[in-house]
């Protein structure tokens, strides 16, 4: 039994609830026309890619940037704690590799060309484990594509729709400055940062005239 109203869900029990609703969702739409175009431009537009390259898609979510990019990457591999969230991603890419679990504790002997967590990290408490493993799985001319709902945004979970009404999927907010002077500590730079308004728009290195509602950011090693 879900309760529309107030309980706030883990997040695997409520992304297994809202998978089969998540891809005509409203802010799904506006990720898709706002955050996909600037993380897409940024993978095509690598100038060291080769047709050896290999993807990691950290909170792969339904497999959309597995199945936008699977023409340019030998093999990628999505990770998700949402088991129905990974049976659509498993559909629609089916040449990806797929792991079950969470992030926090994803770690890989293999080193990856790209590395995406598009939105995931709003649901970590704990992110710099998370961040310090990306470094270790990250090649050295690698390149990192980080997304996420600004702290500006109003917002205490996130309302995720499913069959039988909304559910709120447990969702902490973080500062920018904290998770980019940490990923500076780690040795990253940071080639490029967008904020993206409510509308839409977006200002280049945080140059929203509004509250933005999120942010994208490539880094990279070195
Ligand atoms: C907002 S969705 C984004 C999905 C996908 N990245 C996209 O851009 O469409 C967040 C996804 O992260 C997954 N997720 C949340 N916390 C996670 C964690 N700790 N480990 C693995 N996956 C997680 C959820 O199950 C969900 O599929």
């Amino acid at each position: 039994m879900i309760n529309a109203t107030s309980e706030i869900f883990e997040v695997e029990r409520a992304y297994d609830l809202a998978a089969s609703r998540y891809d005509g969702w409203k802010w799904q739409d506006f990720w898709r026309a706002h955050e996909t175009p600037f993380a897409l431009n940024q993978i095509n537009g690598r100038p060291s890619a080769t047709s050896n390259d290999r993807l990691l898609d950290l909170g792969c979510g339904t497999g959309s940037y597995l199945l936008a990019t699977r023409e340019r990457f030998r093999d990628s591999v999505g990770v998700d704690v949402s088991g129905e969230m990974l049976s659509i991603a498993r559909r629609r890419s089916p040449s990806s590799r797929f792991v079950h679990g969470s992030i926090e504790t994803f770690h890989s002997a293999d080193q990856f060309d790209v590395i995406l967590a598009t939105r995931v990290i709003s649901h970590v408490r704990e992110w710099k484990p998370v961040f310090a493993s990306v470094r270790r799985m990250l090649k050295q001319n690698g390149l990192f594509i980080l997304t996420n709902v600004h702290s500006a945004h109003d917002y205490a979970s996130t309302r995720l729709p499913t069959e039988k009404g909304a559910v709120s999927a447990s969702t902490y907010k973080h500062d920018e400055r904290e998770l980019f002077e940490f990923l500076q500590q780690q040795g990253f730079r940071v080639p490029n940062y967008i904020e993206i308004e409510g509308d839409g728009r977006c200002g280049q290195n945080g140059a929203s005239a509004v509250a933005p509602v999120g942010w994208a950011a490539t880094l990279q090693l070195g």
